[in-house]
């Protein structure tokens, strides 16, 4: 063997042993969790062919606790490069195999690297996460190494996509990366996500909680709100993200790719024209409506169960991305609310950081009121959504399908919030408030006055109200509304309105940055 075929034969070994990870009984332990490798999973994740790996000789240097012992080959993480549907994307996968995907300053140094690399060449970030934490071993060299992706992370924010998969345990400070980047995908049953365990829980307040109950994907999913996606298994978690990118530009000086459309642009639903209940306080379901207008009836739902009086998700318009958000009458008629209000901000300005333009559909009665809703501070976070629409420079088309009342009418991108486009059904109710509440207010001293004829004085001037109030003509005649327009023309209607505003230029007042209510 000559000196050159030496060489290449043991990187070939090297290599072969590196993609080992913490070797066979370890991959085995893994795979009988119900787990992929961090290698399997980023073959599902990229393109055939495309990976291209940094640092996979790179080793630890710690020396504490018996490390220098223990080497392997790349340190618990896969990093590097590759394309989806042909787009660059950078990548890093935690492997549980070493030392439990723990975070070794070496192993922050790897990510790191390939987070600049991302933001410098301007292509998404996708972390699949499955780590016991810091690695406990180096002490606050792991901490420091933490701090590293935190800090890039913030960096990156609103430059670049960032997506993270939890894909197995996710706990302690590591969970602020997660929360940092922009979509957080969780695989349910064997992903986790808390700042401090079922153990340190049950020392410091009693309770008793096991892993999934505290920080299980449904948990985030539905409850707090952390997880934007849930994916029953890694193989659909991993073709959701890659679905969701398919929605998002590289990166913010660029527009998401367009496609090519084939479901008619003049395409009308005559059904949508009978969809709003002649009583106004029946519900129907928006993800109808919504269904009706997008291109294919394709919509890539976000938080689909957090929150879920509204919706807000990807889908595309003549092949463009657009983010929809629509009040969800089905569900607490659609009423604005601490959760709902929050989901709509973050997804609003993800999609005005990335030049998505936003199609609304609206129904709303106003914002949940109560004392837990107060206490909870609605004030703060409905004006997360109120100043989130108002600051959004991209394209902006509002359809009111029904109600659109008070302050919620407001928050709901309407005209005076910059919103581009805004038009009405027939069945639009654009006003202060709904007929029995202002009747109540503004006649309360009358009914009382004659208790006799109250039902009569009632029906009266809730009729005299609906009359002036209950349709779009008020709101039409002050030019509040752009148009009227026939339900079954609202896809056809909203993709010209997004052509004429493909060129849109706006900016904001120079500033450092806003200060968002938080
Ligand atoms: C070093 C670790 C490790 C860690 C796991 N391992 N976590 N090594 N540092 N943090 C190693 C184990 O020793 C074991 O090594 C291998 O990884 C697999 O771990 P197991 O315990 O056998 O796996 P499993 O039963 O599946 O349990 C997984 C686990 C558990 C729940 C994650 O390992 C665990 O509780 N780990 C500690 C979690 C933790 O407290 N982390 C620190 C959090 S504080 P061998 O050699 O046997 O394969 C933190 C601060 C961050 O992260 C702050 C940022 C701001």
């Amino acid at each position: 063997m000559s000196i050159q075929e030496e060489n290449i034969a043991r990187l070939v070994e090297r290599r072969a042993a590196a993609r080992e990870g913490g070797g066979a009984k370890r991959i085995d332990a893994q795979h009988a969790k119900g787990k992929l490798t961090a290698r399997e999973r980023l073959a599902l994740l990229l393109d055939e062919g495309s990976f291209e790996e940094y640092d996979m000789f790179v080793q630890h240097r710690c020396t504490n606790f018996g490390m220098e012992k223990q080497h392997f080959d790349g340190d618990g993480v896969v990093t590097g490069c590759g394309t989806v549907d042909g787009r660059l994307v950078y990548v890093f996968a935690q492997d549980f195999t070493v030392s439990g995907g723990s975070l070794s300053k070496t192993m922050s140094e790897k990510i790191c690297k390939v987070m600049d690399l991302a933001l410098r060449n301007g292509a998404p970030l996708v972390g699949l996460n499955d780590s016991g934490g810091a690695r406990i071993q180096e002490g606050i060299d792991a901490l420091a190494g933490y701090g590293e992706i935190f800090e890039r992370n913030i960096l990156s924010s609103g430059v670049i996509p960032q997506v993270s998969g939890i894909f197995g345990p996710c706990a302690g400070g590591a969970v602020y990366s997660p929360a940092l980047t922009d979509f957080t995908l969780m695989v349910k049953n064997t992903a986790y996500m808390f700042l401090t365990g079922p153990a340190v829980v049950k020392s410091v307040t009693g309770e008793t909680v096991d892993q999934e109950q505290l920080g299980g994907a449904s948990v985030h999913a539905s409850k707090s709100g952390v997880a934007h996606f849930a994916a029953p298994t890694e193989q659909e978690g991993i073709a959701t993200i890659r679905e969701l990118l398919s929605y998002l530009p590289s990166n913010n000086m660029e527009e998401a790719p367009r496609t090519e459309c084939n479901d008619p642009v003049g395409r009308v639903d005559d059904a949508l024209n009978a969809i709003i209940p002649d009583n106004p306080n029946k519900a129907y379901d928006m993800y109808t409506v919504i269904g009706s207008i997008v291109d294919n009836g394709r919509f890539l739902e976000v938080h689909r169960d957090f929150a879920r009086n509204i919706i807000v998700g990807f889908a595309r318009m003549n092949g463009r991305s657009v983010g929809v958000v629509a009040n969800q009458p089905n569900v607490l008629a659609g009423v604005l609310d601490i959760n709902a209000s929050r989901k709509a901000a973050r997804f609003v300005r993800f999609c005005d950081a990335f030049n998505i333009p936003l199609v609304t559909l609206v129904d709303v009665p106003g914002f949940l009121p109560g004392t837990q809703q107060e206490y909870g501070a609605i004030i703060t976070n409905g004006a997360k959504l109120l100043y989130a629409f108002g600051e959004a420079t991209v394209p902006r088309v509002t359809v009111t399908l029904r109600k659109s009342y008070g302050g919620a009418h407001i928050v709901m991108s309407c005209k005076q919030l910059r919103g581009d486009i805004n038009y009405a059904w027939p069945s639009a109710n654009i006003a202060v408030m709904g007929a029995d509440g202002a009747v109540n207010v503004l006649y309360a001293k009358d009914i009382k006055a004659d208790p006799e004829h109250a039902d009569e004085i009632f029906e009266a001037k809730k009729k005299e109200y609906e009359d002036l109030f209950s349709n779009p003509y008020q709101a039409a005649q002050k030019g509040y509304i752009d148009d009227i327009i026939e339900p079954r023309n609202t896809r056809f209607r909203i993709i010209r309105a997004l052509e004429q505003l493909s060129g849109k230029r706006q900016s904001l007042p120079p500033k450092k940055h806003d200060n968002l209510p938080l």
